[in-house]
């Protein structure tokens, strides 16, 4: 047998056996003898996501297929099965009741070599259980209403950026709000005070925006078929150039922290910069476990406040009258002003509040939320049994949309949030930061960080459509956070 010839076989070998393992891992459900929607080779269920669709339109369709079913469906994230859960008492069960077998989120991190994934969204078991009891009670509604001041004082320098900017009255809205947020993260949970509205190139922002490495269809293989093999290599999730900067700085500014002794806590990170002098060792953070949690309000926070800030001004400006009423609102509330903003009169801006919940809800930033089975779970009032390390899926972003819990729901139609209405709901019906032991401990402060944002802008400024504004909005499909495909231009005049 000649070279080429046994060069021939090999391959045909191997692709053999790779078609097989293919073969075999998209046939898990079929095996199983569970509902599921028919995979595509090597995509599995999510052909076209990244390009000419988005996760959240591919997970609506399947929702709405087989909602009514079953209780779940089996689908494919590419090779990987994964439960895609259909009924909200199962969510809720999931998410809240029985969490005992539901512990995990499953997302890859490798703490010990890529210190900034050393957060609570890619901890799981005794690491996050340490994580969670220290870092979850910075987030106190006592605490974060201490850092008022300081996003509008970071609103305040939006306002004149706008204000600056005129005659030019088309501005990129996803850009404005964007650096507001930047300079919210810089200063609160960086201790760095933000210059954007400045200076719109600061090495914060670009490292903000280049942390992750290059997406690649191999990696992400190779990161859900093999964690433990990626971490014996050392796999890194984000960027040398961006870890070493975020660790500079945090210790950089922990320095300087220690060395003004400044003691008060009017920032996450002033209170995170307190944990590292702990006196009892268990809760003690080391410098690395503190640049990993301010790292997740870029990770976790900054594109989901921006996509929210975004669509509910485009919504408002599409809206006018609605518009109008948010502001006289606002106005009333903020009369004279001498004070400032406090608690009182954030919650006083309910028909704002409810606008922002409205957006959540039609343009969810986040189109699922993850959970891994630590135990077989039998499925109550059903022949099911999810085994242990079953994926799931729960589609918030379809749940949102679902016309039997929201009739028209391409509707923008803040009502919907009216207290009577939510109550009429299923308390699964709106899930935008999720829900149970594994929630966004950040809900209050982001809700707290959009509305002064928000308020700001509307409260001084008029918006409305112009030539440039997309309508109907197209969403960038590359992304995973729902944003505007481009920029989103909006016209603004002063009030
Ligand atoms: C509009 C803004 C935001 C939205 C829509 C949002 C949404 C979410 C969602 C859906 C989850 C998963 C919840 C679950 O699995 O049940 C989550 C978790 C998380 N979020 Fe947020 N988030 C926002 C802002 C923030 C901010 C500003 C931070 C800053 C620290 C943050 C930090 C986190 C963290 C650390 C987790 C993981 C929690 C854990 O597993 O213990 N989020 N968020």
């Amino acid at each position: 047998m000649d070279l080429l010839q046994r060069l021939l076989y090999t391959a045909l070998s191997v692709a053999s056996i790779f078609y097989l393992i293919i073969k075999t891992s998209l046939s898990h459900w079929k095996r199983r003898g569970i509902l599921h929607e028919k995979p595509k080779f090597l995509v599995g269920n999510l052909g076209g996501v990244g390009g000419k669709r988005h996760i959240s339109s591919v997970l609506e369709q399947l929702y709405e297929k087989y909602k009514g079913q079953a209780p779940f469906i089996g689908c494919y994230a590419y090779l990987k099965p994964m439960v895609l859960v259909l009924d909200l008492e199962l969510a809720a069960n999931v998410l809240v009741q029985h969490t005992n077998y539901f512990k995990e989120r499953g997302v890859f991190g490798n703490a010990p070599h890529d210190p900034l994934s050393a957060n609570l969204l890619q901890q799981d078991g005794a690491d996050w259980e340490r994580l969670n009891s220290v870092v979850c009670p910075t987030f106190v509604e006592k605490n974060i209403i201490q850092m008022l001041p300081t996003l509008e004082k970071v609103a305040g320098a939006m306002h004149r950026s706008v204000k600056q900017s005129e005659p030019h009255n088309i501005i990129p809205i996803n850009k404005l709000v964007d650096c507001y947020n930047i300079d919210v993260i810089s200063t609160l949970a960086f201790g760095v005070s933000g210059e954007t509205f400045l200076n719109s190139d600061t090495e914060f922002r670009r490292m903000a925006r280049s942390y992750l490495k290059d997406f690649n269809i191999f990696r992400l293989y190779f990161l859900m078929y093999f964690p433990n093999v990626a971490r014996l290599l050392r796999y890194k999730n984000y960027e040398q150039a961006a870890t070493d900067y975020f660790l500079k700085l945090v210790r950089q500014k922990l320095f300087e922290l220690e060395w003004s002794r400044i003691d008060n806590r009017s920032s996450f990170f002033q209170m995170f910069a307190e944990l590292k002098r702990d006196r009892n060792p268990k809760r003690r953070l080391s410098d690395e476990e503190i640049a990993a949690q301010a790292f997740s309000f870029i990770l976790m926070g900054l594109e989901a406040c921006n996509s929210a800030m975004t669509f509910c001004l485009y919504e408002l400006a599409l809206q006018p009258e609605l518009q109008r009423r948010v502001r006289e609102e606002i106005c009333g509330v903020l009369k004279g002003n001498e004070n400032g903003m406090d608690k009182t009169k954030l919650e006083e801006m309910n028909l704002l509040k409810q606008c922002l919940y409205e957006t959540l809800r039609k343009h969810t930033p986040y189109a699922f939320l993850l959970r891994n089975t630590n135990k077989d779970y039998e499925v109550p009032n059903s022949i099911f049994m999810l085994r242990t390390d079953n994926h799931l899926v729960i589609p918030i972003a379809a749940i949102h949309r679902d016309p039997e819990l929201y009739p028209e729901p391409n509707k923008f139609d803040p009502e919907r949030f009216s207290k009577e209405n939510v109550q009429r709901r299923h308390p699964m019906a709106f899930l935008p930061f999720g829900v149970g032991r594994r929630y966004c401990l950040a809900q209050k402060f982001a809700e707290m960080q959009m509305l002064v944002g928000l308020a700001t802008l509307l409260r001084h400024y008029s918006f409305s459509p112009c030539r440039e504004t997309p309508i109907p909005l197209v969403y960038d499909n590359t992304r995973l956070v729902l944003a505007p495909k481009g920029e989103l231009r909006l016209a603004v005049q002063r009030v």
